[in-house]
């Protein structure tokens, strides 16, 4: 497949490049478009063939449910079927917290292919802030289904390039709008279960969703989920996840002590001829002044934010300069910071060891 790269300003969007995508969209293709998070692969949700085929372009298990993108709340009545209660609840949330990087699960209308669910009678919708987004979706004049850009496992693509890489020749129009701000996906939220639970952190925290809903409660993600007898409330938990080529290994403990044995460990790998990267903070890179590994700094120790927007960009780097180990120090968690961790744990494998 010929792929076009298309550059938009997002200061200054060229309406003509936007309609040109919408009509894309429109008649049945794929079109890769920035978001606040993080780039999506987007298709018309109302058509279950073009839905297919982003699961092939991906790669992505039948069995992952797509997030439905609106620019409107029109749109939202389309795509959801929600009771009276459920539809508060919605509303609340949405005036709270739309346009921006939290997804809700809500009970789907039929109007939405069964493909973009995985047969699920729930839908995932996110009404995203990013000013291309929305000029896409209004232009399109249909809700567009999109999981992030990256082939299936990879970590989820911030910057055009990384959509070049994994998703060159797989779809129609690659839209490079520049970096995404927040780094890592939304947050998921689920008012459709019995429970309302936040199934993956994001820049909306438990603690921003709790003055709507009190009793919001977050899943415990470094529990195994989804074991073949289980049916996962979020089916993205059970794959692993945004994981670089290189084999990640999560050190958790006091900075200095964290930092010798991670010291440690490389001269053990360096011995068994791997070549090592370490993931640090702009507080604790002096630590591996001496030592001659790839060191990449994620930010400040304070500021998660600064870290979720850094995060997949430095997992793809290691793999650009052919790292075989990364060793990550754990970060505070809380707030920002336990979606950056629940990243980090997925890449790893759930692969954490307290020093
Ligand atoms: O920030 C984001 O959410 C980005 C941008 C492109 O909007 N999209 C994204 O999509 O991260 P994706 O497909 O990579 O992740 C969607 C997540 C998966 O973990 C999936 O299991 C969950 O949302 N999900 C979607 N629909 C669901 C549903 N009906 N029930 C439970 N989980 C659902
Ligand atoms: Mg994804």
């Amino acid at each position: 497949m010929n792929t076009e790269i298309i550059k938009i300003d997002i200061d200054n969007i060229d309406k003509e490049k936007i309609a040109h995508c919408a009509e894309v969209i429109r008649r049945g293709g794929l079109v890769c478009f920035p978001t606040e998070t993080v780039y999506g692969l987007g298709a018309s949700a109302f058509n279950s063939e073009a839905v297919n085929n982003i699961y092939k372009a991906k790669g992505r298990p039948a069995d992952n449910p797509l997030i439905v993108h609106i620019s409107d709340y029109d749109m939202l009545e389309l795509v959801t079927d929600c009771d009276g209660q459920q539809r508060e609840i919605l509303n609340k949330l949405a005036d709270k917290f739309w346009p921006g990087p939290l997804t809700l699960i809500a009970h789907r209308d039929d109007a939405v292919p069964s493909n973009v669910s995985c047969g699920l009678d729930t839908v995932g919708i996110r009404f995203p802030s990013h000013k291309i987004a929305q000029a896409l979706i209004e232009a399109a004049g249909v809700p567009i289904a999109a999981p992030s850009a990256n082939l299936s496992g990879k970590p989820s693509p911030t910057r055009a390039a990384h959509v070049i890489e994994d998703m060159m020749g797989r779809v129609d129009i690659i839209i490079d709008g520049g970096n995404c701000d927040v780094g890592v996906e939304s947050t998921v939220f689920d008012i459709a279960g019995e429970q309302m639970s936040i199934l993956r952190p994001g820049a909306v925290t438990l603690e921003q969703i709790s003055s709507v809903v009190a009793t919001a409660d977050e899943l415990d993600w470094m529990k195994p989920h989804g074991n073949d007898t289980e049916k996962p409330r979020s089916p993205g938990l059970k794959y692993r996840h945004y994981a670089p080529n290189a084999t990640v290994q999560i050190c958790d403990g006091n900075g200095e002590n964290v930092a010798e044995y991670i010291k440690n460990e490389i001269i053990n790998a360096k011995k068994q001829g791997k070549s090592c990267g370490v993931l640090a903070t702009d507080e604790s890179i002096c630590y591996y002044k001496e030592v001659d590994v790839v060191v990449l700094s994620l930010g400040s120790l304070a500021n998660s934010l600064q870290q979720a927007s850094n995060l997949f960009h430095c997992l793809r780097r290691f793999d650009d300069l052919g790292v075989d180990v990364v060793f990550a120090e754990a970060l505070p968690r809380g707030g920002a910071g336990d979606a950056v961790m629940n990243r980090l744990y997925r890449a790893a494998g759930g692969n954490i060891i307290k020093v």
